[in-house]
């Protein structure tokens, strides 16, 4: 039936997608092993996702990891997701150090300076939703289609992105020393609300409603508060090169904007390596094997790490 949404659910249901993750795990593995033309005794170690992420997902994955490298004696390595998403693009780059980082995903927005594979400062993050949850939210909102992120990045390229003005955030906080402590932060959830809530109030004169219209308006807005924050802390810091990650680092206005600032070198991962993907986790996961380093069979699955956001939710 037509009226139907394709999906039932237009999002990710952490319960189901842990039972997902059960299901699919061994068949995934095996599958994998299969298209590589290898046999397990052919690997020399087994990294895993502990951390951050959805945790049912991340129990289940951690687990048959930890099962498997017991089980055959190889060694198990535990990897920061968000580290991952900045190895990607090392994938298929050669890339020196420092640079900033751009990661950005569906849980998370965060500016940093990186000096290493497994060694961020985190500048900026976001106070409320996440770059790439605005984009869901939006999407969900207006039954674009799922995934938001891509259903509105291909919306906006019929679009005029000026069919609507919508605010970009001002965070002046200053602390008594009249240090700004968000100069590098992000927020969306203003402009999530403007956008679902309040459309009427930033719609230019003689454009027309359409989905097209809305995801070219809100997508402009949501990459130019990215970008903001990411030119500022270019300036302050004077490094050059920038690395993304995550999903929304495959989105094509921002991909765009970035490869037209001037002075910037901007690096991305390939559009498949920009999601979630295992080839990541399995590169960080071979730089700590290299240097001997692997995790305890104690290791832990966490929703959070402390500085990724700063709204309390990790
Ligand atoms: O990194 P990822 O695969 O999973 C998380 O770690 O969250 O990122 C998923 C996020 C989703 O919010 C999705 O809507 C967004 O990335 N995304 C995009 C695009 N493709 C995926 N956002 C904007 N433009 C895209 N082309
Ligand atoms: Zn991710």
């Amino acid at each position: 039936m037509s009226w139907l949404p394709r999906y039932r659910y237009n999002g990710v249901v952490p319960e189901i997608a842990s039972r997902k993750h059960t299901e699919w795990i061994l068949p995934v593995v095996k599958q994998a092993l299969a298209e590589a033309n290898l046999v397990i005794d052919d690997i020399d170690g087994i990294a895993a996702t502990g951390r951050p992420g959805l945790m049912g997902a991340l129990l289940v994955g951690l687990t048959f990891a930890k099962t498997l490298a017991w089980s055959t004696g190889k060694p198990f390595i535990a990897v920061n997701h968000m580290l991952g998403h900045l190895y990607a693009a090392h994938l298929s780059n050669d890339i020196s150090y420092p640079y900033l980082g751009l990661l950005v995903s569906g849980g998370h927005s965060i500016i940093c300076r990186v000096s290493a594979f497994d060694d961020i400062e985190v500048l900026g993050t976001t106070i409320d939703d996440a770059v790439g949850e605005a984009f869901d939210k939006v999407a969900k909102f207006y039954n674009f289609g799922y995934p938001g992120g891509a259903v509105i990045d291909r919306l906006a390229r019929g679009g005029n992105p000026k069919a609507a003005h919508f605010p970009m955030p001002s965070l002046h906080k200053s602390d008594g020393e009249g240090i700004n402590r968000h100069r590098y932060d992000v927020s969306y959830s203003g402009l999530k609300t403007a956008v679902i809530n309040q459309i009427d109030q930033f719609w230019n004169p003689g454009f027309e409603k359409t989905p097209e219209n809305i995801a070219a308006s809100f997508q402009e807005t949501a990459v130019r508060i990215l970008l903001s924050r990411l030119l500022r802390a270019a300036e302050d810091t004077g490094l050059t090169t920038v690395v993304a990650g995550g999903g929304v680092a495959s989105n094509s206005r921002l991909r765009e904007l970035l490869a037209e600032q001037k002075g910037l070198d901007c690096v991305f991962p390939s559009l498949k390596l920009c999601t979630d993907n295992g080839a990541m986790i399995a590169g960080l996961g071979y730089q700590y094997l290299s240097r001997g380093e692997t995790s305890p069979w104690t290791e832990n699955a966490s929703a959070r790490v402390q500085g990724f956001r700063k709204n309390g939710r990790g």
